[in-house]
């Protein structure tokens, strides 16, 4: 345990938690997938259950990671080992570290080559914007940007090397710094293509496509698409939040913070649709356009406005920010292991891990020209790495987490770590018991491919065995503690 013999390093700042757990949330999740993913799933109906997923499995699960890393101070691995062994627990748990760690840095992988279309268009719009005049014409752009490996391998590359770079200076000169101007900025620039939006003559129709509840268009798929999101939006079981959480100083409130961060999460998520949706209304065209949404549809419709170059290139850049923000903070995982563990220094660490990223997510890239041949079971490698972390690595971790916290860990543990009042703690065992797993279940038994239903009408059964689980895990949970304690 070399590190614990030094103090661990800190945020600064009053703020420097808040700001890169925020940025981390904060990505191409947001800005890129969340519109469009609510467009695919019919908007308002969406948009309520995705925030019940982030207020009822995202918080909970969120407070915990964060507990864990402030009280055992360390990277994933070493943290979670720490915690458990504290309650006298096998080691054996701290695989759920393990895990995290990989997932973080496989999502990151895939991760830097979208956040490198989103430089590349940056570029584009700054060298004069897109020539084309209709959706098909924006495909071909965007096919055009894919087709050369070495125009995308250039882009992705250089997500890594800025990663790596601002990583590499530390937790405090490095992403905090960082974070601390890129945050606001991206803010600043968010507000002003909504003001944008809201002249465009199509803010009325984004508002209720956004916030209109049609219940009809709830579909079991929507219903785990929001879960799934859920989990990615908030940076959770990707050690991303665990090992930001270990630089958290012990007087912050866990509780208070996490809820801060969700907060601010959502209020981006909603922003950017309140910034896309009414340009793309105003220009006539599809909300369900998928991916493409703000590759095709939106570039095309700014070339379309007045002064839509320049609103294009703000667009670009805030998306690109908030992309670093969010990789930054997938490989501080490893970054902390490496140091605490093999004595290396920052920037070594930084590099040797960049050069590793740097040959997977050149793989990654060569699904889009060059490799797109290159598949297992109909997926190309991009598509796996994506599909094993967002099916299976992060519910898996956040499943093990909930558990870990819930019922293995001594009782006073988490009661001390997150220092709530006896009512909001409760509030906090039964989410971490009990709801949250239940929704993490859901998600795999969907990914199994077992479950066809749809969830839209079966709400009151939902309900029915919730409440069922939790009368019988409370009555069995004593017993159901020693099983697990035994392990
Ligand atoms: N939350 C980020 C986004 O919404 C993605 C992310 C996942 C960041 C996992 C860190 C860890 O884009």
């Amino acid at each position: 345990m070399a590190s614990s013999e030094q103090p661990r390093t800190q945020w600064l700042g009053r703020w420097g938690f808040m700001l890169a757990a925020t940025g981390s949330a904060v990505g191409l999740g947001n800005i890129w997938k969340f519109p469009y993913i609510t467009g695919e799933f019919g908007g308002g109906a969406f948009v309520l259950v995705y925030l019940a997923c982030i207020f009822a499995v995202g918080v909970p699960v969120m407070m915990t990671e964060i507990a864990f890393g402030r009280r055992g101070q360390g990277s994933p691995v070493d943290a979670i080992r720490r915690v458990v062994n504290a309650s006298g627990r096998s080691s054996a748990w701290s695989l759920i570290g393990w895990m995290a760690m990989l997932c973080g840095f496989m999502i990151l992988s895939f991760y830097v080559v979208v956040a490198g279309w989103s430089f590349s268009y940056l570029w584009k719009m700054l060298a004069g914007g897109l020539s084309g005049s209709s959706v098909d014409d924006m495909a071909a752009v965007f096919g055009a940007n894919n087709a050369n490996p070495l125009n995308l391998g250039f882009w992705s590359t250089l997500v890594t090397l800025l990663t790596m770079l601002i990583v590499g200076k530390g937790v405090q000169e490095g992403i905090e710094k960082s974070v601390s101007w890129m945050m606001p900025g991206l803010v600043i620039m968010l507000v002003i293509l909504i003001g944008f939006g809201m002249f465009s003559g199509g803010f009325g129709a984004a508002v209720s496509f956004l916030f209109s509840f049609n219940a009809g268009s709830l579909s079991s798929e929507g219903l785990l698409a929001a879960l799934g999101h859920a989990f990615f939006t908030l940076s959770l079981a990707s050690g991303a939040i665990l090992t930001y959480g270990s630089y958290l100083p012990k007087g912050a409130s866990i509780g208070r913070t996490t809820v801060s961060v969700a907060v601010a999460d959502t209020v981006v998520a909603l922003m950017a649709g309140l910034a896309i949706f009414p340009v793309i209304f105003a220009n006539g065209m599809n909300p369900g356009e998928g991916p493409g949404l703000i590759f095709m549809s939106l570039p095309l419709a700014f070339q379309a406005m007045p002064l839509g170059t320049l609103f294009g290139i703000l667009f670009f850049l805030m998306l690109s920010m908030a992309a670093l923000t969010s990789s930054i903070s997938m490989v501080e995982a490893t970054i902390s292991w490496l140091c605490d563990n093999k004595g290396i220094s920052r920037p070594a660490a930084s590099w040797g891990t960049g050069i590793v990223l740097w040959l997977i997510s050149t793989l990654a890239m060569l699904s889009f020209n060059l490799g797109a041949e290159w598949t297992l079971g109909g997926k190309n490698f991009f598509d796996w790495l994506d599909y094993l972390t967002s099916r299976w690595m992060m519910p898996l971790g956040g499943l093990g987490t909930v558990v870990l916290a819930g019922f293995v860990l001594k009782s006073d543990t988490f009661r001390e770590e997150l220092g709530l009042a006896p009512l909001p703690y409760a509030l906090w065992l039964t989410m971490v018991r009990y709801v949250s797993p239940l929704g993490i279940v859901v998600i795999f038994v969907d990914a199994l491919g077992v479950y066809q239903v749809s969830f839209a009408g079966h709400w009151p059964w939902l309900l029915a065995i919730l409440v069922a689980m939790a009368a019988l895990g409370e009555t069995l949970s004593p017993r159901l503690r020693q099983a697990l304690r035994t392990t």
